[in-house]
């Protein structure tokens, strides 16, 4: 049995922490890449494109009261450009694009747009995966069904992003996922070290 003082260090801290969202695996876009926001692109979510990447699409960046493990978790919105509205922002999935069992990850300062049940944003787990990755759940899944997908879009201006979907396949989204292209992915958090900079490629001083 280990000494009880070994027991008592490694209890989990409960420190607030700010983080990234970066993507695993996947293709070579999206493998080890932190989420980009990219403000001149109507919808709102987080995603990862090619380089050589534009310095003013900062980073999305996360603050969460707390570090992994930690369940019910809200994740807000850290403005990295100045005059962000005086309202909290926050990281949700969306329902709005109404695909059975498929939630788009977004930000967003106002959740009263969306149809009640459309935006869930106060579920989140982060798990502790050891080595200190930290992954991204939402809401309880015991059987281990649902999993984050990069979903390939091309922006108006034909610019090319991979967002994250949290989806379970089922028959229900079955001709929506034949019809997109895409890759499974993991969906992990990592610890901001550099103090926001809105002038900063990326939005980081780092
Ligand atoms: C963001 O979108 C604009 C307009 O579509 C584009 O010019 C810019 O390159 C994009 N940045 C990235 C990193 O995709
Ligand atoms: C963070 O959580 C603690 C404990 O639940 C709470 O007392 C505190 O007010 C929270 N702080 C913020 C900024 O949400
Ligand atoms: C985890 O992070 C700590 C602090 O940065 C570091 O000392 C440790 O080596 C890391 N562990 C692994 C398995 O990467
Ligand atoms: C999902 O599939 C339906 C039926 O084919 C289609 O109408 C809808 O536009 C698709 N949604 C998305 C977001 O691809």
């Amino acid at each position: 049995m280990k000494p009880l003082t070994t027991i008592l260090f490694c209890l989990p801290l409960a420190t607030a922490t700010d983080y990234f969202f970066s993507f695993t695996s996947g293709n070579a876009i999206t493998n080890s890449q932190r989420l980009r926001f990219n403000n001149s692109i109507p919808i709102s979510s987080p995603g990862a494109s090619a380089a050589p990447h534009n310095p003013a699409d900062h980073f999305s960046r996360i603050y969460v009261n707390g570090s992994a493990p930690l369940t019910q978790a809200t994740l807000y919105v850290v403005p990295t450009n100045p005059h962000p509205p005086p309202v909290p922002g926050y990281y949700a999935l969306s329902g709005q694009e109404k695909v059975p069992d498929a939630w788009r990850l977004i930000q967003s300062y106002r959740p009263q747009d969306f149809a009640p049940g459309e935006f869930r944003f106060d579920d989140w787990t982060l798990k502790d995966a050891g080595g200190n990755r930290t992954l991204l759940r939402y809401g309880t899944d015991d059987l281990g069904e649902w999993r984050w997908i990069a979903v390939r879009e091309v922006s108006n201006l034909g610019v090319e992003r991979w967002v994250p979907w949290w989806v379970k396949p089922t028959e229900g989204n079955l001709g929506n996922l034949t019809n997109w292209e895409y890759v499974v992915v993991e969906l992990e958090l990592v610890v901001a070290k550099g103090p926001v900079n809105s002038l900063a490629p990326g939005g980081i001083l780092e």
